[in-house]
């Protein structure tokens, strides 16, 4: 194979390095390798390193941490202080949805490193006693919400499902729901596409070799959206749609409304042409971005990026000053959607991760370090709140809507699948409570409303997990996203009734399955 043409730009971007085992490598080998560094612009990876540099300078990230303001209160709407308005932004919402005017775009090219799992997230079985998986419930959601839609509106609707994938997840989430029939949705309404890969650099800008023939690639951040809705023309397919309004949001949210008619519904009535979700932040570490504004334009300040004395600022009322904090639920016009993608997108800088990334030394040995030795470049999702001409703020509630799954389980462990799996059976438990039904332990004494809690030691309900004190004893409870979309419609099943745990109530019927008991 004659490789002097690739040589020669190697030697000129400065990455001559990529071929040192060219040798060592088998036919095979260096066909994969040539064909990778065939496809890639060095210029521009340079270019992306230096820039990236630049802009995470410590000097320039106290000079942000000074321009930061909080988001005023004329562009939040909250469902606990506007809640005469919410039955009107629902109808909204529902009503743009009975049009087929929403889709949602799902955010699942990540690696889920945290989690510890060698697959995409979004096939994680959080422990429910259904063993539904976070894509099975979000693609249940979206048909619950599309026989909503119709009902309230006499018409066939759908909400199109655009899910973003990286080449480390789009095999295999692409297999998982042509297994899984599509979980009831129609394949030509869930649309995959696939977002880019950059390589991971040293300090001085050097591409890694994770291996003899094999650089080291990561995708190039949740904000990599915008590019790969380019590539893919992915905004033309949702022009052709008719598709006015987008709710974009991550995987791993067990809580996530996917579409929200409620969140759609403001910012359509408030005529945004970009809008973001978020829960009140009170813990100043807590591993959330938060929106604020910087020299007058919107943003996030990611929790990688906040300083502490910042985050820890409170206001008069001693409440956290920055405590918007993001749950990755965005929402678009196609019109502001479309002005990123052609305009904007190549003003996004990218951010820099430091990470500890496996390398092979000039003997071809491979070495994991134990401290950070190079970086990865990432964009970020709402790095374009900036571009936003009216941006509004949503505000909803942390137990109703946000329990992410970021970590694997552990003793004292946050965000993993323990207390995803809690947070969505307590929300269901409260679901049941509402619409007037109840739940009796073994005696038949009513359990209290609020959770009882777990003395330190004793096993959680399903024995997964040793409990500290005070924590959480949620009733093993679960609905179906096909019964009840956000506690709606479950009156006529549980009003005036008593149930043992644990209960799911699905398509089916209701079941009691007193063994698994509370
Ligand atoms: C993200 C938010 C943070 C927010 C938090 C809430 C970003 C950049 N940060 O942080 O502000 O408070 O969620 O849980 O959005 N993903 C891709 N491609 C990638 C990288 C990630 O699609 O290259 C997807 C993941 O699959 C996931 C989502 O983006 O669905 C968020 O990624 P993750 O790394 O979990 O973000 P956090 O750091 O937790």
């Amino acid at each position: 194979m004659d490789i002097s043409r690739l040589a020669q730009r190697l030697a000129e971007a400065g990455q001559s390095h990529l071929l040192q085992f060219w040798d060592q490598l088998s036919p095979e080998e260096q066909a994969e390798l040539a064909f990778e560094l065939e496809s890639m612009d060095f210029k521009e990876i340079n270019c992306f390193f230096k820039h990236a540099m630049e802009a995470s300078g410590q000097t320039k990230q106290e000079k942000v941490d000074a321009r930061m303001e909080p988001v005023p209160r004329e562009v939040l709407g909250s469902v606990t202080r506007d809640r005469e308005s919410l039955k009107d932004w629902e109808e909204e919402g529902l009503r743009c949805i009975s049009q087929s005017k929403v889709a949602v775009l799902l955010l699942a090219g990540g690696q889920g490193t945290r989690l510890g799992v060698s697959y995409p997230k979004g096939m994680y079985d959080v422990g429910l006693p259904s063993h539904k998986t976070l894509f099975q419930i979000q693609a249940e959601r979206i048909l619950k919400l599309e026989q909503l839609a119709e009902q309230h509106h006499a018409t066939k609707c759908c909400i199109p499902w655009y899910i973003m994938t990286s080449g480390r997840t789009m095999d295999s989430t692409k297999e998982f729901f042509s297994k899984h029939k599509y979980f009831g949705l129609k394949e030509e309404n869930v649309i995959f596409f696939q977002q880019g890969m950059l390589p991971a650099m040293d300090y001085n800008g050097t591409i890694i070799l994770e291996g003899k023939g094999k650089l080291a690639m990561a995708p190039d951040g949740n904000g990599g959206l915008y590019r790969s809705l380019g590539a893919h023309k992915i905004v033309e397919d949702m022009e052709r749609r008719g598709i006015a309004y987008i709710h974009v949001y991550c995987v791993d949210n067990i809580l996530v409304k996917v579409a929200d008619p409620a969140f759609v519904g403001f910012c359509v009535r408030k005529g945004a042409d970009c809008g973001a979700k978020v829960v009140e932040k009170t813990n100043p570490t807590e591993a959330v971005g938060v929106v604020c504004k910087v020299d007058g334009r919107y943003q996030v300040v990611e929790y990688s990026e906040i300083t502490l004395a910042t985050a820890e600022k409170r206001s008069t009322d001693g409440r956290l000053m920055f405590n918007a904090g993001n749950v990755a639920n965005h929402f678009f016009s196609l019109p502001f959607l479309k002005d990123v993608v052609n305009t904007h997108e190549p003003q996004l800088q990218h951010h820099v991760a430091q990470k500890k990334i496996p390398y092979v030394d000039t003997q071809g040995q491979l070495i994991k370090p134990d401290k950070p030795n190079g970086i990865k470049m990432e964009k970020f999702v709402f790095d374009i709140f900036q571009f936003a001409k009216n941006f509004v703020v949503y505000e909803v509630l942390r137990e109703d809507e946000f329990s992410p799954l970021k970590n694997a389980d552990s003793q004292d462990g946050k965000d993993n699948p323990t207390t995803a799996r809690h947070a969505l059976m307590s929300l269901h438990h409260r679901w049941i409570l509402n619409a007037g039904g109840h739940f009796i332990d073994e005696n038949g004494t009513r359990v209290p409303a609020i959770p009882r809690h777990g003395p330190a030691g004793t096993l959680s309900p399903d024995g997964s997990q040793n409990l500290k004190d005070g924590t959480d004893l949620p009733i093993k409870c679960e609905i179906s996203p096909l019964v009840s979309y956000g506690g709606e419609g479950l009156e006529k099943l549980v009003n005036g009734r008593e149930f043992h745990a644990a209960l799911v109530i699905d398509t089916r019927g209701i079941h009691e399955h007193v063994k698994n008991g509370l």
